[in-house]
């Protein structure tokens, strides 16, 4: 018998792969539910390498089915959940907001009834919602976002995790559902779908096409290598307060465009072509709509309180994932085809 049944949600995108494979390969008492409905960022191929392992099973479901999350629940009788099922990407939200309104929002709120309708007792139980940074809105030139920072955000993507992170806290404080919440950066490393910047432009200059920087390129992000995230998750998930908030964050801000001039220099590096060459792809293009200036935060209660910190320089993160899609052309090819060709048009060529 498994000692715990934890059920991730979102395991087959991005950052739920590497949880799924950090708590099987971890934790091999435990057993791992992994909760995904294969939208197009849900792919299996990232978790070839555990699919096989005696404690993981994989369950094809949308969280926005409450009588199905209901059933799951009553059926496996759930220790813990680590949510991350969302959808997640900025410009999609810009172009289609109902779907982040019905999964971030709706879906959250029907994991939350199923948790507090099958944990009569909630002893032992835990509810971790994994949110992001975008909640507190844009920073100026200064300044960190802290966990007692404000809500602030203006995509429909950080409003409907802003929202999602509200009801997470509503349930614990109106109904006493153990919970906790982490807010992280932004995340980069293998597996990354390539609509978001660094695994795009990654994709582009391989294919020597143009990297599409918006705007001017000022805009700030701190970036995070995943296994980081998924470690700090890991130590949340265990050692964190029941009802605490937790920010997560690299001390790693760049400008977009001092990125991209790094990316550039790396993928000259590896592909054995003349210093500068990639660089000459740089196309600056219409700005997004609201585009936040900068986001940057401060993770010194994490570190202060769980001893966490990051493991990786930026620079030695981003060339081992500068390396990981060029040896994973398969994956790549797999993921670019189809319906990615009409995004790419939608939101690039034609815009
Ligand atoms: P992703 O888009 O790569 O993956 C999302 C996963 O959720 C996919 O596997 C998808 O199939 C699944 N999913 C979507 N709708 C679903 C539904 N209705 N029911 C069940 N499954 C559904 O996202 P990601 O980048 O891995 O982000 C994971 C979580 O982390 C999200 O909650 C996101 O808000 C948060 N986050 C992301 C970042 C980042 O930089 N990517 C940073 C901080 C926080
Ligand atoms: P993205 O990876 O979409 O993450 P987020 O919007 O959640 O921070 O974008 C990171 C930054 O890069 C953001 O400032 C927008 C910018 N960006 C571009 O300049 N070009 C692009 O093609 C994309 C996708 C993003």
């Amino acid at each position: 018998m498994a000692s715990r049944k934890i059920l991730i949600t979102g395991g087959a995108g991005f950052i739920g792969s590497h949880v799924v494979r950090l708590m099987v390969n971890r934790y091999p008492d435990y057993h791992i539910y992994n909760l995904d409905k294969l939208t197009y960022a849900g792919n299996l191929e990232n978790l070839r390498d555990v699919e096989s392992k005696p404690n993981y099973t994989f369950i094809k479901a949308d969280i926005v089915d409450g009588e199905k999350m209901q059933s799951l629940f009553q059926e496996h009788n759930f220790d813990g959940v680590i949510h991350l099922a969302a959808e997640s990407h900025v410009d999609r939200s810009i172009s289609n907001p109902m779907e982040f309104i019905m999964t971030n929002i709706v879906g959250t709120v029907s994991l939350l009834n199923a948790a507090k309708a099958s944990w009569k007792n909630f002893e032992g139980k835990l509810f971790y919602h994994v949110s992001t940074d975008e909640v507190y809105g844009s920073l100026g030139e200064e300044g960190f976002f802290t966990e007692e920072t404000k809500y602030d955000p203006h995509s429909p993507y950080s409003a409907s995790k802003a929202s999602s992170d509200h009801l997470v806290r509503a349930y614990h404080d109106t109904f006493g559902l153990p919970i906790k919440i982490s807010n992280c950066s932004n995340n980069y490393g293998a597996n990354h779908f390539p609509e978001k910047l660094i695994p795009l432009a990654i994709h582009n200059i391989k294919n020597s096409k143009p990297i599409p920087v918006y705007g001017k390129g000022e805009n700030v992000r701190d970036w995070l290598y995943v296994e980081d995230h998924a470690s700090a998750i890991d130590l949340i998930f265990h050692k964190g307060k029941v009802g605490d908030t937790y920010n997560i964050g690299g001390f790693n801000e760049w400008k977009n465009i001092d990125l991209i001039q790094l990316l550039c220099k790396i993928m000259d590096q590896k592909l054995g072509r003349e210093e500068g060459t990639s660089a000459k792809l740089i196309t600056y293009v219409k700005d997004r709509a609201g585009h936040d200036l900068r986001y940057a935060i401060d993770a010194a209660k994490l570190n202060r309180e769980l001893g966490w910190k990051p493991s990786l320089q930026f620079e030695e993160g981003l060339e081992k994932t500068v390396d990981w899609y060029l040896s994973n052309e398969e994956w790549l090819q797999h993921v670019t085809s189809g319906d990615y060709q009409k995004y790419y048009e939608g939101q690039y060529i034609k815009r």
